[in-house]
Order: C-alpha cells, then structure tokens, then sequence
C-alpha cells in the first residue's frame, strides 16, 4: 500500500522508520519530512495543518492510507475531510479529537464514564473561578481548556499563585482563546504514565506503558518541556496493570464515546497519575506521544501499516500488534535554552559514526550484542549540505538491548558522539526505574 504520513518530527521519524520496514508498504510519503525521514520517505511539501491540500495529495497520488503523527490537524477536522472525500486515516474525527483539544470536554466524558481523575469545576468566569479558589482548601491545579502547547497546565502551590494563572489565562489571555475556559482541579501526587492504546471505535489493542521525562533539568527540576526521554517497557508496570487500565479507563471511555455519537479512532493516549492502588488520568491526547512513539516503534514487531489499517477500518481483531519484551529507551537532545528561546542553524556532527558509513568501535560492540541504535531527527534541517538544528527539541537517540540498563548505557553512549553548540540532554532518563530493579534485587 503507499502510506502517508503526516508530521515532521521525532515521532513521525520514528513512525515512517517502523512503516518502512511493513512488508505491506511499497510508497511511503511525509509531509513535511525531514533531513532524517526524507532519507526514507518520498517528502511533500504541504504543511501538517494544510488539511484541503493533504487530501487533494492523497486522491491525486491513491493513497492507501495516512496516518497522521500531531493533533493540531486532528483537532481541526482532517480525519473528517478525508473520510468525506472516501480516502482512508488513521486518527479520530473532529468531535472525538475534542478528547484532546478540549479538557472540559475530556473531563465530562470521564465523569460521565466513571473513569478515574482529579475533582474539578469548569469556569468561563474569572470571577467565578477566583471565588472558588479562595473557597478551597488543598493544593490546585488550573487548566486552560484548549490546545495551548503544552503550556496550558499551571501546577500551583497556593490560592495565590491558583488566582494569577486565572488572570494569565483569562485576562491577560496568555493562550489566547485556549483559556477563555479552565478547568480548576484538584492536585494528585504520584508517579506519572503515559499508555497508548489502538482503538477502532470500539475495541482496543493494548501497547502498554511508557515514561515520558517533561522538565527540562535532572531530577525533574526545571520548566516542562514536550518531553526529554522515554522508556518501555516501565518495569513494575506489566500485564496485569495493564489489564486494569484498559478496563478502568480505555474501555470506558471508547464505550461513552460510542455512546455520544462520536467513536474514538486511532491511537488513545492516556496519562496517568499512579499513586500505590490509586490510578487517575490526568489527560487524554488523541495521538501518540513524543518522545513515547521512538522507543514504542523500537519495539513494535511486524507489520504496522496492516496494524494500522485494520484499525482505522474498525478492524481492530484482525490486527496484528506484537512489542518486543527488550527495552528501548530515547534520549533527548534539546537546543541550550529551550524551553525558551534558543538558536537555530548550529552545524551537528558525529551522526555518521551511528548512522551512517563511518566506523565507530562501538557500532562494532553494539552489533556483538545485539543493539539497535536509532536517532530519529526531532528538530533539524540542511543548510547548504550541513545538518543543522533547528528546534528546541534537536534528535532523540534511540537504543533497543535486552536489559533496560544496557539500552540506557547505550543511549548516552551514542547521545555522547553528537555535538553541537549548546547541545543539552537529561543525564537521569530511566534512573528511577532502573533504581528500583536494583532495590528489587
Ligand atoms: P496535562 O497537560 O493535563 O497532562 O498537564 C501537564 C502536566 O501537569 C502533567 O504532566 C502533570 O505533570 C501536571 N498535572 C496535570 N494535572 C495535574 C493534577 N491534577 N495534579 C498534579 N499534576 C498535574
Ligand atoms: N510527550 C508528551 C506528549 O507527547 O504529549
């Protein structure tokens, strides 16, 4: 089949890196591409939001099937479009997408579902908000309801710094119109979780656990960022937990879904907050994560485009989904200054001693054991023949090995080849997982 795949970052890399090797796929495009997936993938020129352009480029050139990798395009209705025009997507409609652009909308799905989360009130009303937060006791959490970067969530330790985000997001509308709506919510402690489910609108395949690292320094000190790290499997996190959160929270929700009208398909991504017994989702996205998507596509045996497909078409017990029991961890590699401003264009070297043709002794050792290395390009361009950066999140370098230690070792030992300007990583990526196999013994 000849897929499209719509994106251009790490997880598109990552996904056109996994659809590349699907003996089912013979045309593989990206729009937009990158220096890294146009080194596998035919480029197009037209923009991930470009939604009437994407759909004449898919009639135009009979594509099979396109999947579509970030949610700004999602939530802006291409899945409709394409359905509309009879060309197959992989990714939620509109109304469904609303589970990720819309947190009021995702908290009344699980109130209504009964699927565990944090108490909350919704507030179009500064007023109104602010006299609420003055009335509660216990730590909060404010939340601009729409798709604000990533950006939107204020963690606050006080009714005083709980009523300032109500003034950014309202007043000073600092998301724009994202926070002319809040969700003011309880604050949960824990440990935090992403999991990732295919769901065709009923049914769900499981692809289990992976932990994300948000802020940006050691130590989870620092501002959030869009992810500095991921690993899976998370160890502790097996089978039967697995089993508990496709009945608490997956099926729930894609049953309500169901329920309202509005089927939910494509890949559920829920992030958990797990304390002891007690599981709460904090949010719904409705794609996959990134950094998550590198080290799940590490894993991912078999053919993903048919896995995909059967999806989208409301197949999803024809689906073939099999994850490899390794371990694949991805470090991050972030342009200095990022999450705020940062320079582009900074030449990166050291690439071809992992990828490419030049020799590395250790390339040598990581095939004696069995390793897979991958860095899958997040933010990079070429400048006149040069590799450059040019985003604040720059490669994430990807190691599959048996033990999740050796991925880890691996990982940093691959992330230390490359350079550039201002390069910065977390040196603590899977240390508190691997922490815990020690004290296990
Ligand atoms: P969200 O976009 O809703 O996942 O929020 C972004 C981040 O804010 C999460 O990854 C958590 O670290 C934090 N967060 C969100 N909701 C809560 C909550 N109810 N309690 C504690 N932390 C939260
Ligand atoms: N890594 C978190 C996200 O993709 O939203």
């Amino acid at each position: 089949m000849k897929v499209l795949v719509v994106g251009k970052g790490g997880r598109e890399h990552a996904l056109c890196w996994r659809l590349n090797q699907s003996p089912s796929v013979w045309g593989l495009y990206c729009a937009s591409g990158s220096p890294g997936i146009n080194q596998i993938a035919k480029p197009v020129d037209i923009a991930p939001a470009d939604v009437a352009g994407l759909a004449k480029f898919a009639r135009a050139n009979s594509i099979d099937l396109t999947i579509v990798g970030p949610e700004d395009p999602l939530a802006a209705g291409i899945a409709d479009e394409f359905e509309r025009q009879g060309l197959r997507i992989f990714g939620p409609s509109k109304a469904a997408a609303q589970l990720e652009a819309s947190k009021a909308f995702a908290k009344s799905v699980m109130r209504e579902a009964g699927v565990p989360t944090a108490n909350f009130e919704v507030f179009d009303d500064a007023s109104a908000a602010c006299r609420y937060v003055t009335s509660r006791k216990g730590p909060l959490v404010v939340k601009a309801d729409g798709l604000a970067l990533g950006k939107g969530v204020t963690v606050c330790a006080d009714t005083e710094s709980a009523l300032r985000a109500i003034a950014e997001a309202m007043e000073e509308r600092r998301f724009g119109t994202a926070g002319a709506r809040l969700v003011i919510e309880e604050r949960l402690t824990g440990e935090e979780l992403s999991f990732f489910a295919l769901a065709d609108g009923v049914d769900a395949i499981p692809l289990g656990f992976v932990q994300d690292h948000k802020p940006v320094l050691d130590g989870d000190r620092g501002p959030n960022t869009g992810g500095m790290g991921a690993y899976a499997p998370v160890p502790r996190y097996g089978t039967a937990f697995e089993t508990r959160v496709m009945n608490e929270v997956v099926r729930p929700t894609l049953k309500m879904m169901a329920a309202r009208g509005t089927p939910f398909r494509g890949v559920l991504f829920a992030g958990l907050m797990v304390d002891g017994d007690a599981v709460n989702v904090l949010e719904f996205n409705v794609r996959f994560g990134d950094p998550e998507c590198e080290p799940l596509m590490m894993r991912y045996e078999g053919d993903l485009a048919e896995a995909l497909l059967a999806v989208a078409e409301g197949r999803a017990r024809d689906a073939v989904v099999k994850l490899s029991a390794r371990s694949a961890v991805s470090v991050v590699l972030t342009s200095g200054g990022y999450p705020g401003d940062y320079r582009k264009g900074l030449p990166i070297s050291g690439l071809g001693r992992i990828d490419g043709a030049e020799p590395s002794e250790l390339k040598v050792h990581w095939a004696l054991d069995k390793i897979r290395v991958k860095v899958f390009h997040a933010g990079t361009a070429m400048r006149d023949g040069q590799l450059v950066t040019d985003g604040g999140r720059v490669l994430a370098v990807t190691a599959l090995a048996d033990s999740l230690e050796q991925a880890v070792a691996t990982a940093y030992e691959a992330a230390d080849m490359i350079e550039f300007e201002g390069k910065h990583m977390r040196r603590d990526v899977a240390r508190r997982a691997l922490g815990r196999d020690a004290a296990r013994g």
